[in-house]
């Protein structure tokens, strides 16, 4: 399989490092031949159509581009033309996340999908915006789209509620899905430190999104929650339909006070009649009251109940083995459909 990589920060590298590990088992078990023919940064591109040298394009990108590679380089060509003009079935576009119009990965996911190419994205901005859209365009063109590293990292999130709990309905859905806010409240209580400190902490740990507004004013929630209502619940909203409080203004006395009552303050995001985000009190006995920067979510279904999944909701390796699994996924959908 042909594949065009779009983006390469922590998580597109990730991904290479996992392709050479699992290369072997790959064509073995699912007879998946992963052939990575063009990479796109910032600073341009390379491309192979016999296939990029992954170990050898990981030490070249160590000096800043990929296209300064000497045979196969090509400085300041555009991700677009990139995806326009190099033949490949699948598009893996891990580009950083913008929630104000979703660029410049939105138009990279529509070039690709217009081009009857494979989607999969990381990348919570254009799915935010325009997720509803997206998914009419990639139906209309027969491709698919995959995202499932968006919501909850490596933890199988969307996976769990849309297809391990096929069958049943799933009525409402609540849980902790942002690791920065989850680190900086916990951090907070257990150390006894105000926002402000265990903020700057978690941006030198490298938790918070680059802009840490998006993490601790709720958006990045937000988005995990619109991708979500979408994909598992079949709800066509976006960002500006969710009900967003960040917590910027929670102080150590609140979480003082909650303690008080055996409680503590956790970020929630939440679907049911509305879409919400906002911090609140829960008992440290609740099941979604996990620590550090755990994710946590629990599907309350018709028929059985409270389905709860507890995982590492960030971080390269993890997101890069979510991308692994939509690649295996769509190369298993795609032997079944032309079978
Ligand atoms: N900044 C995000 C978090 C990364 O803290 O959960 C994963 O989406």
């Amino acid at each position: 399989m042909r594949i065009i990589l779009v983006g390469f920060g922590v998580v597109g590298q990730s991904f290479l490092r996992l392709l050479t590990l699992r290369y072997k088992e790959l064509i073995q078990n699912y007879g998946l031949r992963p052939k990575i023919v063009a990479i796109a940064d910032r600073g341009g591109a390379a491309i192979n159509e016999r296939g990029l040298d992954m170990e050898r394009i990981l030490q070249i990108k160590k000096r800043g581009s990929v296209s300064y590679d000497p045979d196969y380089g090509f400085p300041k060509l555009q991700a677009e033309e990139v995806i326009e003009k190099v033949d490949a079935e699948i598009v893996v576009e891990v580009t950083p996340t913008n929630i104000q119009d979703g660029e410049p990965g939105l138009t990279y996911i529509e070039t690709g999908i217009k081009k009857g190419k494979h989607i999969i994205t990381t990348n919570k901005g254009p799915l935010a915006v325009a997720l509803p859209a997206l998914t009419e365009l990639a139906d209309y063109n027969e491709v698919y789209l995959r995202f499932s590293g968006t919501v909850g990292g490596g933890t199988p999130i969307l996976d769990l509620g849309r297809k391990c709990l096929i069958g049943n309905r799933v009525l409402s859905i609540k849980g902790i899905l942002n690791g920065t806010t989850n680190y900086i409240l916990t951090e907070m209580s257990e150390k006894g430190i105000e926002f402000d400190e265990a903020l700057k902490m978690a941006q030198e740990l490298g938790y918070a999104e680059k802009d840490p507004s998006l993490d601790v004013d709720g958006l990045d929630t937000a988005c995990k929650l619109v991708i979500m209502a979408n994909w598992i619940m079949g709800k066509k909203v976006t960002l500006k339909d969710v009900d967003i409080h960040g917590i910027r203004h929670i102080t150590l006395k609140d979480l003082k006070d909650a303690e008080k009552k055996d409680c503590t303050i956790k970020l929630i995001g939440s679907i049911d009649k509305g879409l919400e985000v906002k911090p609140m009190e829960i008992s440290k006995k609740d099941i979604l009251c996990v620590p550090g920067t755990l994710n946590a979510v629990t599907f309350n279904t018709e028929f059985a109940g409270e389905e709860t999944i507890i995982g590492r909701g960030a971080g390269g390796m993890e997101t890069a083995s979510a991308i692994l699994r939509d690649l295996i996924d769509i190369k298993s959908n795609l032997s079944v459909r032309y079978i």
